[in-house]
């Protein structure tokens, strides 16, 4: 074959199941606030501002994070069917809805760590209980390190001593936000109740003995589940990604380091869940900062712990993929 047969995009086809696979990304409470445009040999990424949380999330820093943890998994998905994605992050200052333009290339050897996080896509998902320690704790945070640096987010890991203190600050911010009405209707618009393709279902959540066992995790509806690890204690590994700055871009890197990380854990048989309830109000966030020891800007803390779920356990749903791609050109901004 000449250069010039070699397509520089993959088939319909092949853009609708990689889509498929990419849409499972973790976002705000199960939000997916994104848009992709196909046009023609270019994809592009923007934010759907109509799926913001406006009082948890006023500045649109989770709908970032989400939208980031979408791009990595738009950019693992193709790898995964053969094709490398050139990425240009925020391209138009005068159009900050547009985060992203991917395009492609034939990539026939990706390395067999994409290779593993795009097949772990499928299973991975977000564990509220509480969790035993993770297995290959040292092998597991050496792989999150490498996977972190290149996005420029700061990986730090909390020492056990913390813990008490970062379960007192959780309680203050559910205490704050338990009286906060509109917090309080927006969290019950997304979470606990059965719409079919968006929000989090009552199944996927804590029961009350099991929220109360992890004491870090934001305060959200009981689940209706029958309790399956009401008798532990949560022993977790608590990380947090940071960024030196709080601008959008460095936000859409934290998702994209987010969705890294989970998938990495989700392939070595770990169990996660990212929490941004502590990076909410000032006071928490601020006390997260002394907790890491550095001048830095914490973003999302999370969980890691021993999977001990099978791979039957229940996921939350997405939205069909004609929902949030548009095939053809777009006018690039709106
Ligand atoms: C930016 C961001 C913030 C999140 N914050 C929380 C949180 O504070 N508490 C929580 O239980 N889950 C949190 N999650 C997990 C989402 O609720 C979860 O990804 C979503 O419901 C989809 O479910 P899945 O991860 O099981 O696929 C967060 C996810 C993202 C990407």
């Amino acid at each position: 074959m000449t250069n010039s047969n070699i397509s520089t995009m993959p088939d319909h086809s092949t853009v609708l199941a990689a889509m498929r696979l990419a849409g499972r990304a973790p976002s705000v409470h199960n939000t997916q606030p994104w848009r992709l445009v196909l046009d023609g040999p270019t994809l592009r990424l923007y934010r759907d501002d109509r799926r913001m949380l406006d009082v948890a999330d006023p500045s649109g820093r989770q709908l970032l994070i989400s939208c980031g943890a979408m791009l990595h998994h738009v950019r693992t998905a193709f790898a995964a069917t053969g094709w490398h994605t050139d990425t240009i992050r925020m391209p138009d200052p005068a159009h900050p809805e547009w985060l992203a333009t991917i395009e492609f290339r034939p990539w026939t050897d990706p390395p067999s760590g994409v290779l593993a996080r795009a097949e772990a896509i499928a299973r991975r998902r977000t564990d509220r209980l509480p969790m035993r320690e993770p297995d290959q704790w040292d092998q597991l945070l050496h792989n999150l390190r490498m996977l972190v640096s290149p996005h420029e987010v700061v990986l730090d890991v909390l020492d056990e001593s913390v813990r008490p203190r970062l379960a007192t600050a959780s309680e203050h911010t559910a205490a704050i936000q338990r009286y906060d009405m509109q917090y309080q209707s927006e969290l019950h618009w997304w979470i606990g109740h059965s719409r079919p393709t968006e929000g989090v279902p009552r199944e996927l959540l804590a029961s009350e003995r099991e929220a109360r066992n992890t004491p870090i995790g934001r305060t959200l509806p009981a689940g209706n589940n029958v309790p399956r690890r009401a008798d532990i204690d949560d022993r977790a590994r608590l990380i947090v990604l940071s960024t030196h700055g709080d601008s959008t871009l460095e936000w859409l890197c934290v998702g994209e380091a987010l969705s890294a990380v989970l998938l990495e854990c989700a392939a070595m048989g770990a169990a996660t869940c990212a929490l941004t309830h502590l990076t909410e109000l000032p006071a928490a966030r601020r006390l997260l900062t002394g907790l890491i020891g550095h001048q830095v800007t914490p973003q999302v803390v999370i969980r890691i712990g021993a999977d001990d779920d099978g791979p039957e356990s229940p996921m939350t749903s997405r939205r069909p993929v004609t929902e949030f791609l548009t095939i053809g050109a777009q006018p690039q901004s709106h």
